[in-house]
């Protein structure tokens, strides 16, 4: 039975994503920032019969990472997926559109984003880079954006947000580098604009719709695509 583990399995993408691989027959280790809160969560764990386990991660809480890394020291980890992410204030994707004006920055906020966004996949794949290496499958993928990439901005604002997608793309592409020589697959992917608290309730795709599709992706994935920026269906963008 092959195993993934999923940060941010609270809500949105990352619940999504372990209702799905526990429907697939994946032993699903579902990371959550306060499990209590999560109902949805702790019902689908009960659902699972145990193929799923809830663990409570903070991803900007480092000692809470090397906690857990060593509880899970020896499983094999076939895939890690980064969905924990914060879009950071002055965002109103409630309207259907975020804005981090120019003039209006909050630097402690920003820093924030950074620590979940980038620092964040960062630390878990450090952690967790010899549970994947021992795996079967070996695939590390980052649910990074479109709107970190360069060659799509076409309306600027959203600072905070957009730097630390296109910091955690970069940090994806040095990882399929380096680690590529120990046949893991490490990526960052775009889910698409999903209908979830980021997104907004105006976002084209719901949670299973993109869940499916990056699930197929990441199945489909061969060593060749290491580095890429893939979107939730397959298709590749630009940075
Ligand atoms: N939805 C979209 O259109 C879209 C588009 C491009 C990229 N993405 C990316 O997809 C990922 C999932 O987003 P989503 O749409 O599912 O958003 P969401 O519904 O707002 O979920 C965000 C998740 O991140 C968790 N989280 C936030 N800070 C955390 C921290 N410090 N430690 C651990 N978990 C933390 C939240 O946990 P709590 O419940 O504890 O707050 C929640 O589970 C994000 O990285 C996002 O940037 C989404």
């Amino acid at each position: 039975m092959p195993t993934v583990l999923i940060t941010g399995a609270s809500r949105g993408l990352g619940l999504e994503l372990a209702r799905q691989y526990v429907e697939a027959g994946w032993r699903v280790i579902a990371c959550a920032r306060s499990p209590a809160k999560a109902a949805d969560l702790g019902a689908l764990a009960v659902a699972s019969n145990v193929r799923m386990t809830v663990h409570p991660l903070d991803v900007t809480d480092h000692g809470q990472v090397e906690t857990l890394a060593r509880e899970l020291d020896g499983l094999p980890i076939d895939v890690l997926i980064n969905s924990a992410g914060v879009m950071g204030r002055e965002s109103f994707a409630d309207q259907g559109m975020a804005i981090q004006r120019f003039g209006q920055t909050d630097y402690d906020d920003w820093m924030h984003t950074l620590r979940v966004n980038v620092f964040g996949p960062m630390k878990l794949a450090e952690a967790f880079v010899e549970n994947v290496a021992a795996s079967g499958q070996k695939k590390l993928v980052t649910l990074t954006s479109m709107v970190g990439s360069m060659g799509q901005n076409t309306f600027g604002g959203l600072y905070a947000y957009r730097s630390s997608k296109a910091a955690a793309n970069c940090i994806m592409k040095s990882m399929a580098i380096d680690l590529q020589r120990r046949g893991i697959i490490a990526l960052p992917m775009h889910p698409g604009w999903v209908r979830t608290e980021i997104g907004g309730p105006r976002g084209e795709l719901d949670v299973a719709t993109s869940v499916a599709g990056m699930r197929r992706v990441i199945e489909g994935l061969t060593p060749a695509q290491a580095g890429r920026f893939l979107q939730w269906d397959g298709r590749e963008l630009p940075w």
